[in-house]
């Protein structure tokens, strides 16, 4: 379980995230949407502590941090949150002079220490899951874009997150390519495995998510099971938002 309670965020005197809470339960995936500049990153970035909420309470599984302007969050407190994420990002972020294994097996071997061989193994079996075995020498640079974000969400589970995050992770590619990632994510949501993500991209959402966040000027407009969401939203700011997500787009949700 996931827990975000009443999290702030302030950039200066700008307020980006505005009394968030939040619960997400194991298993589950939930979309984030909503316009451009509504706080969806910050969020995620929240999320893994990237960035240091102004205030509030994270939990994620047994470990909760809490912040309040003024109070200094340690490294360890920083540490022992992120370390139940996983992040992948809009463009990738492989390392470019690792190969494929080696950035899937970095985190492993440096951070948490493990063997070379056992370390190999695990990412062997996470480049086989997104189907890039056939890729585990090659550098990033002669990788497609769908090939070097399913690298990339290998690296970020390699150390079994309890939470997958992912800001936009479709949206750097062609509509085929998405399509490879989309199918990569539904297996994993499938298998259970907990993930938060911020898109614009109808197709995911509505084909992965259990529930949806819509966010606006950092305040939770409305949210919902995705089915409500993107069929019967309450509010008319989501009807008109959704109805936007929509235009252009002839998938059927
Ligand atoms: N480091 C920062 N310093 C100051 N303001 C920031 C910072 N990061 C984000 N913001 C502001 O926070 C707001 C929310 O940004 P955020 O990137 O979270 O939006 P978003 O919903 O992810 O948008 P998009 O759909 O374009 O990705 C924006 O107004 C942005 O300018
Ligand atoms: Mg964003």
């Amino acid at each position: 379980m996931i827990e975000l309670s009443h999290i702030e965020k302030r950039f200066g005197d700008s307020v980006i995230l505005k009394d968030i809470s939040l619960t997400i339960p194991e298993g589950t995936v939930t979309a984030l949407v909503g316009p451009s500049g509504g706080g969806k990153s910050t969020l995620l970035r929240c999320i893994n502590l990237l960035e240091i909420p102004t205030a509030g309470t994270i939990r994620i599984g047994e470990v909760s941090t809490t912040f309040q302007p003024g109070k200094k969050t340690t490294w360890q407190d920083i540490q022992k949150i992120r370390r139940q994420t996983g992040m992948v990002f809009q463009n990738f972020q492989l390392f470019p002079h690792r190969t494929a294994i080696e950035n899937v097996m970095e985190g492993l071997t440096t951070v948490l220490r493990w063997p070379a061989d056992k370390a190999r193994a695990r990412a062997v079996e996470l480049l086989t899951k997104v189907g890039m075995a056939h890729k585990i020498n090659a550098w990033p640079s002669t990788l497609s874009g769908g090939q070097q974000q399913r690298v990339a969400i290998a690296r970020a589970l390699a150390p079994s997150p309890r939470v997958l995050l992912c800001d936009e992770p479709t949206s750097a590619l062609d509509p085929e390519l998405a399509a490879e990632v989309v199918d990569v994510l539904g297996k994993l949501a499938n298998e259970g495995t907990t993930m938060v993500m911020a898109t614009h991209d109808l197709r995911l959402a509505s084909k992965i998510a259990t529930s949806v966040v819509f966010l606006e000027a950092g305040n939770i407009v409305e949210t919902g099971p995705s089915r409500t969401i993107f069929g019967a939203p309450q509010q008319e700011r989501t009807k008109q938002f959704i109805s936007t997500l929509n235009a252009g787009h002839s998938y059927d949700i």
